[in-house]
């Protein structure tokens, strides 16, 4: 295949059906820019046995027109463990890529950006785990997937926003670690008996919301529902109608068809959800994850061109990595 990214009939024939869904969040002059990528990458991706798992945070260009796949944290582990393409690429940030080796070790797992991390992530160690483990001897560790491999493989169980109260709840202990995310670790302790040891750690993006924004929100708009994901703090899932996971906030609109909804997340969601929703209001806060925008169509054509930038992981810290991963997938 030439390398011409150039916007011809050819590239036009193969994506208008694409374009017709996108023709309301992307202007008709910036389709010739997105459109042979897309045209590209996915000739690239049948000739290479590939497929492209795409976190709902993603572009509205890389979710609808690229991915063969789309969710949550839970549903991205859940199909890596699933597919049976020769290489997965992960259009996320590093954990979930890393997460997709640790379940296929075997198999080329390529990230976009490897520069793509998570303040969540970056707020622990392994180091920290096995700190915290020798001041609670024999209390289990749960950790969020928004992890280092390394952080994992000192885990009992993973869990994500999706499952988190089932996976506390699946332990045999009146306590457990919690790590690392602070609100979301407040938010569950609401919903268990257990007492929960907490990290410090938050998201640079949900922590950024108010309570004040939202009650602002219900008095400016009336009628308007407010969903929210759990890494917000807790004045705001006090105020929000409904607390979930990316993929649950998805379901919400799907089965409550609002007239007027926002969502208190990431602000590819409401432009990637309002596709598929044409009929229901988005009102779109815009609180951007700076890291999950690094992916871009120029760098997965990279990665099918040039097979990189490829997850490596220490078999020894994978394999303990895994046990937690895949008990985490079993709960679930
Ligand atoms: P979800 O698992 O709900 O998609 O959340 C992942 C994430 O990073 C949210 O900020
Ligand atoms: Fe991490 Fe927050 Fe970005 Fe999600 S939105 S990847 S938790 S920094």
């Amino acid at each position: 295949m030439s390398n011409n990214l150039s916007y011809n009939s050819k590239v036009e024939a193969a994506t208008s059906h694409i374009y017709d869904q996108l023709k309301d969040i992307i202007p008709e002059v910036e389709w010739p820019v997105h459109a042979p990528y897309i045209a590209m990458i996915n000739q690239l991706k049948s000739d290479h046995n590939a497929i492209i798992l795409a976190h709902n945070y993603q572009t509205p260009e890389i979710y609808h027109g690229v991915a063969d796949y789309s969710g949550d944290s839970l549903g991205l582990a859940v199909e890596a463990s699933k597919t049976n393409a020769d290489i997965i690429i992960l259009c996320g940030v590093h954990f979930m890529a890393e997460t997709a080796k640790i379940i296929n070790p075997e198999k080329k797992v390529l990230i976009p950006d490897l520069l793509a991390g998570c303040s969540l992530a970056s707020s622990i160690t392994g180091d920290d785990v096995r700190l915290l483990k020798e001041r609670h001897p024999g209390v289990p560790v749960v950790s969020y997937v928004n992890t280092s491999a390394d952080v994992k493989a000192e885990t009992d169980v993973c869990c994500t926003s999706g499952n988190a109260v089932k996976v506390v709840e699946s332990l045999d202990t009146n306590k457990v670690i919690f790590l690392p995310d602070n609100y979301l670790g407040k938010y569950v302790a609401q919903q268990t008996e257990k007492e929960l040891v907490l990290w410090e750690g938050t998201c640079e993006v949900h922590e950024r919301f108010t309570g004040k924004e939202l009650l602002d929100y219900r008095k400016s708009i009336p009628g308007i529902e407010i969903i929210a994901h759990p890494e917000c703090p807790p004045d705001v899932l006090a105020e929000a109608d409904f607390v979930g996971s990316t993929s649950g906030m998805i379901n919400y609109v799907d089965k409550h068809r609002p007239k007027k909804i926002v969502m208190i997340t990431e602000c590819s969601m409401s432009d990637n959800v309002a596709v598929e929703f044409p009929d229901t209001n988005f009102i779109r806060p815009c609180n951007l994850c700076p890291h999950m925008k690094r992916i871009t169509l120029p760098k997965i054509l990279n990665c099918l061109q040039n097979f990189e930038f490829e997850i490596k992981i220490d078999d020894d810290i994978s394999s303990k990595a895994y046990s937690s991963v895949k008990r985490m997938i079993e709960i679930t």
